[in-house]
């Protein structure tokens, strides 16, 4: 199976960027420990951040087609704005787990709403990086 990890705006500077909401670990590290988990499970595994919405977008088009089964999104602030990325989601017809390091639900009330919620199978929220590897893992299993 092929899974597609995507991160949304800002989370380049993870690791630097208010360390006691997000953690220390850099997206680097994230990335390398789910590649790590993907490939020792026989799986093709593609990470990748941006800061603009429309390559977000477009990846999750590219998704629908290369044979990715499941998308795993932190949007990041687009969760929380984004109906353009509701709307690629909901063209792509395998799994979409979304992840937030921390948990939305406990900071200010512009983050309890999720566009992304709509349309995915999973969420996570509050679990730092962890919640990344555990959303890998349970895709793997599913499949
Ligand atoms: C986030 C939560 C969002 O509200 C915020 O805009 C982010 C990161 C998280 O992972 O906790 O950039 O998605």
């Amino acid at each position: 199976g092929k899974v597609l990890v995507l991160h949304g705006p800002n989370l380049n500077l993870l690791g630097i960027r208010q360390p006691e909401i997000y953690g220390r670990e850099t997206l680097e590290d994230i990335d390398d420990a789910l590649r790590e988990q993907a490939l020792g499970a026989g799986w093709e595994i593609d990470c990748r951040q941006s800061n603009h919405e429309g390559e977000l977008i477009d990846a999750i088009h590219a998704a629908r087609l290369d044979g990715t089964v499941a998308i795993i999104i932190n949007p990041a602030a687009y969760t929380h704005t984004s109906v353009a990325i509701l709307d690629a989601l909901n063209a792509f017809d395998g799994r979409v787990i979304e992840v937030h390091l921390s948990n939305v639900h406990k900071r200010e009330a512009f983050r309890h709403h999720s566009y992304v919620s709509l349309r995915a199978d999973g969420v996570i929220a509050g679990l730092g990086s962890r919640g990344y590897g555990l959303a890998l893992e349970a895709v793997m299993a599913d499949a």
